[in-house]
């Protein structure tokens, strides 16, 4: 079959790898793609949710899957689905999960879904009064997309109040703040967990832990994800299994029942408070550097995956993953997260050693193949360096030892990632 992925980052360039590899899989295409995505297959430079289906129509193209929550969020999938395409992703009704925090807080309280206790408001006066309820820290949540940016984690409640009254007033955010969640702080730790779902039935996948804070032990400023292992092993069977009765099935069921349906991957952000999963946040899309990970611990036909969850036929596919580990590390530009760097030369060591070649690959994410046909940084989060491995300990090195032949001018990378599992 032939497949299109919608997305242009690392996350994107690990689900076409991934591809790669499925002898049922014949053509793949980007829209947009990046700079190395043209070496899996052929990026096209259309936007336009029409237009795009009018491509895949015109293309035979099989399947479409969606990276990133924007275009779910503004209804491809509905666009596509109207036209009896194959789509793998939430439609708009139910990428709400992600779009609207309020929603989303609502949902979970619906169907009693663990999660923090919050109010969601528009009135500043409300907002000073829950803040007084609480104990520092205290979150302050954007409702809508704000780029991963929009959550605040208020050190005292002067600080909540200020926050809170900058996102009311349109000054922090725009509109995506002009309604907010405020809500008691978790202390545990944090996970990532994918549920890939095709409406009724689900597949798992292994545990991932993501690393937000650009700088070792977690310091510094939030970015989209310096690095991610998995599977890790601070999940049990217990907690899988309180995710399974308390998060997914209530959560699935729910959206049934509220008439939209919810197929593609739901993101479940959580935080472990005393052995118990409690909802930070949905996500309706892949985690981005979480995918780069997963995908080749994926054993099955990725397109298995993919393809069934689009039709909403999972229940016959019988997915399996290796019994292996796998790290990723991003390298950054120079000036991540705070603003963009010049383009920057990717120089790659040619190094033949078996055992890295076998267990080590880069995904690419902000990159452009210039006009001499090199390949240049010209993103924040340039490239993931990858280490399989039967340990995590072993997958990590491999990653660290990829880390250390890939050269651009202000590189930057966090030297500690998967510590919390070592
Ligand atoms: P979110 O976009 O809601 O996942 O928030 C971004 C990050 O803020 C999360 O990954 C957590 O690290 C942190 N965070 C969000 N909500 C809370 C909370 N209630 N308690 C502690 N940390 C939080
Ligand atoms: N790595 C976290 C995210 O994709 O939101």
């Amino acid at each position: 079959m032939d497949i299109l992925i919608i997305g242009s980052g690392g996350r994107e360039y690990s689900i076409g790898r991934a591809l790669t590899f499925d002898e049922n899989v014949g053509k793949i295409y980007f829209a947009p793609g990046n700079g190395a995505t043209d070496e899996l297959g052929e990026n096209l430079a259309i936007t336009d949710f029409n237009a795009l289906a009018d491509f895949v129509e015109e293309n035979g193209i099989d399947l479409t899957i969606v990276g990133p929550e924007a275009p779910l969020v503004e209804g491809i999938v509905d666009v596509f689905k109207a036209r009896g395409l194959t789509i793998f992703g939430p439609t708009a009704k139910a990428a709400q999960l992600e779009g609207s925090k309020i929603f989303m807080k609502n949902f979970l309280a619906r169907h009693n879904v663990p999660t923090a206790r919050y109010i969601e408001t528009t009135s500043i006066e409300e907002a000073y009064w829950f803040i007084e309820t609480l104990e520092a820290p205290i979150v302050v949540k954007a409702d809508g997309l704000c780029g991963g940016k929009g959550v605040i984690i208020a050190q005292s409640h002067e600080e909540a109040k200020k926050t809170a009254g900058e996102m009311l007033s349109g000054n922090a955010f725009g509109e995506a703040g002009t309604a907010i969640v405020i809500e008691e702080f978790l202390d545990g730790y944090e996970l990532s967990v994918f549920a890939v779902c095709d409406g009724k039935d689900y597949v798992v996948l292994p545990a991932a832990q993501d690393h937000k804070r650009l700088l070792d032990n977690d310091e510094g400023p939030n970015t989209g994800g310096m690095g991610a292992y998995a599977p890790t092993p601070l999940v049990n069977d217990e907690i899988y299994r309180k995710l399974d009765e308390r998060v997914i099935k209530p959560t699935l069921k729910g959206m049934e029942e509220e008439g939209m349906p919810f197929t593609g991957v739901l993101f479940i952000g959580v935080m472990v408070v005393n052995g118990d999963p409690i909802i930070l946040e949905y996500n309706v899309r892949f985690g981005d550097p979480e995918c780069e990970e997963l995908m080749p611990l994926l054993k099955s036909p990725a397109s298995e995956l993919f393809y069934k969850a689009a039709i909403g036929d999972l229940k016959s596919a019988n997915i399996e993953f290796h019994d292996k580990y796998a790290v990723g590390v991003v390298m950054a530009s120079k000036d991540y997260p705070y603003k963009s760097s010049p383009p920057a030369e990717i120089i790659i060591d040619e190094v033949h050693h078996e055992e890295l070649e076998e267990n080590t690959h880069i995904s690419f994410a902000g990159v452009s193949r210039g006009e001499d046909g090199k390949l240049y940084a010209t993103g924040g989060r340039v490239l993931v360096c990858v280490g399989l491995g039967d340990s995590i300990k072993e997958a990590r090195d491999r990653a660290y030892m990829l880390v250390g032949q890939v050269h651009f001018a202000g590189k930057q990378c966090r030297t500690d990632i998967a510590y919390q599992a070592l």
